[in-house]
């Protein structure tokens, strides 16, 4: 027997209690118990976002709303500005580029975060810009983007700010409508810590402006859609939704208000100060040198020279349980990343660490063992933070 640990930053663990409401026998759709089921789970995940605008679940993964993003508000041949510090930022560049939208890029190291002036220098260069497409938190990375100020530069253009949130939401505070973010997309699979297959979104006023006109192809992920079922009395989904997994995020949601809402900031902050200040003791290197640049959800550690970042993450996770993830696009065996998002405590961040500094002992690494460990638990004392979730 191994005993499994979810160190990733998404999907990310899974709560019993979360599990239990998975496998309630299925509900139908549209049946009144799951139509309150669905009602609830909009208005929380609402509260989370800090909105008081539409928004809409969607039955995909992430990348799905990100889809949904890039097709309901601008035609063929517009610009969109996409501000890319990672592989996430790529991502929304390709599907703009798919669906005919013309991307002006502003790229970043990998590692690095945003600078706000920059983005304004471009719309400012350009005022045909359509859109702005960000991510919070860039998982690929472990960077964060200040998007609040971002969002401060396009209210003041015609332009919209589309922000992924996906890995960031849950993990950081996020104020949709006091920071003026137009399109806000999240996903059911991290800090939520709930099953993988739903996306959600949610749309401005000056978003749905744009959606009026816009042409861009779309069927399954068209938003006018989705709107006008959920004016249906009870609301509704045009299609079949992911039944099983709103009602599991349902759960999901309600701990984490259980928790409240600075609480939960405070233990991702905490675990990702631990994690990172444990890295850099065992005598490894943060991708994100920045301090203030580091998010909550994941940190991305540099693999030291002669250690083979594949046979690292498989001995942690055959052997030892513990899955963390490695690399992505360019980084692809130069990093790997420890996730500590969504239903994690402080042992989570003792297991994974832990377990790298077994793993780098295996592969001939030199360093002194426990040195990670004892700063974690140094920093969970130092920030009185001796709970575990
Ligand atoms: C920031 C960010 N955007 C988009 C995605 C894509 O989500 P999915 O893999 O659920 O399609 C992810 C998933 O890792 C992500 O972290």
């Amino acid at each position: 027997m191994v005993k499994k640990y979810i160190m990733t930053p998404g999907p990310t663990p899974i709560s019993e209690e979360v599990l239990m409401e998975h496998a309630r026998p299925l509900m139908h759709h549209r049946s009144p118990e799951f139509s309150k089921i669905f009602i609830e789970v909009t208005e929380k995940l609402k509260k989370l976002f800090k909105t008081t605008n539409d928004l809409f679940i969607l039955t995909s993964s992430g990348t799905g709303g990100m889809e949904a993003g890039v097709t309901n508000f601008f035609s063929r041949g517009e610009k969109v500005l996409v501000v890319s510090v990672g592989n996430f930022g790529e991502r929304f560049k390709k599907i703009s580029s798919r669906f005919g939208l013309e991307v002006i890029s502003l790229d970043y190291e990998w590692g690095d975060a945003a600078n706000p002036e920059d983005v304004k220098k471009a719309l400012d260069n350009d005022p045909d810009i359509k859109g702005v497409m960000v991510q919070f938190s860039e998982t690929s990375t472990g960077a964060i983007n200040d998007i609040k100020a971002i969002a401060d530069i396009v209210k003041n253009t015609p332009a919209i700010l589309i922000a992924d949130v996906i890995s960031g939401l849950g993990a950081s505070d996020l104020r949709a409508d006091e920071w003026g973010l137009d399109v806000v997309i999240g996903g059911s699979q991290k800090g939520l810590s709930a099953p993988t297959g739903i996306a959600f979104i949610s749309v401005s006023e000056k978003a749905w402006k744009l959606n009026e006109k816009s042409d861009t192809p779309r069927f399954y992920f068209d938003l006018a859609a989705a709107k006008n079922y959920s004016q249906k009395t009870p609301p509704q989904t045009p299609w079949t939704p992911g039944i099983s997994i709103i009602v599991a995020m349902n759960k999901a949601l309600d701990m984490v208000f259980e928790e409240g809402l600075e609480n939960v900031f405070k233990r991702h902050r905490v675990l990702a100060l631990a994690t990172q200040k444990a890295i850099e003791k065992i005598g490894l290197q943060l991708l994100v040198k920045d301090e203030a640049k580091r998010g909550f959800s994941v940190t991305s550690i540099i693999v030291p020279e002669g250690i083979d970042a594949k046979a690292l993450t498989k001995i942690m996770r055959v052997k030892y349980g513990v899955t963390i993830a490695g690399g992505q696009g360019k980084l692809t065996g130069k990093i790997i990343r420890i996730g500590h998002l969504g239903y994690v405590g402080i042992f989570d961040v003792i297991v994974a660490i832990s377990a790298l500094e077994i793993t780098l002992l295996e592969l001939g690494y030199k360093l002194e063992i426990g040195s990670g460990v004892s700063e974690a638990e140094r920093i969970f004392v130092e920030n009185n933070y001796l709970n575990n979730g």
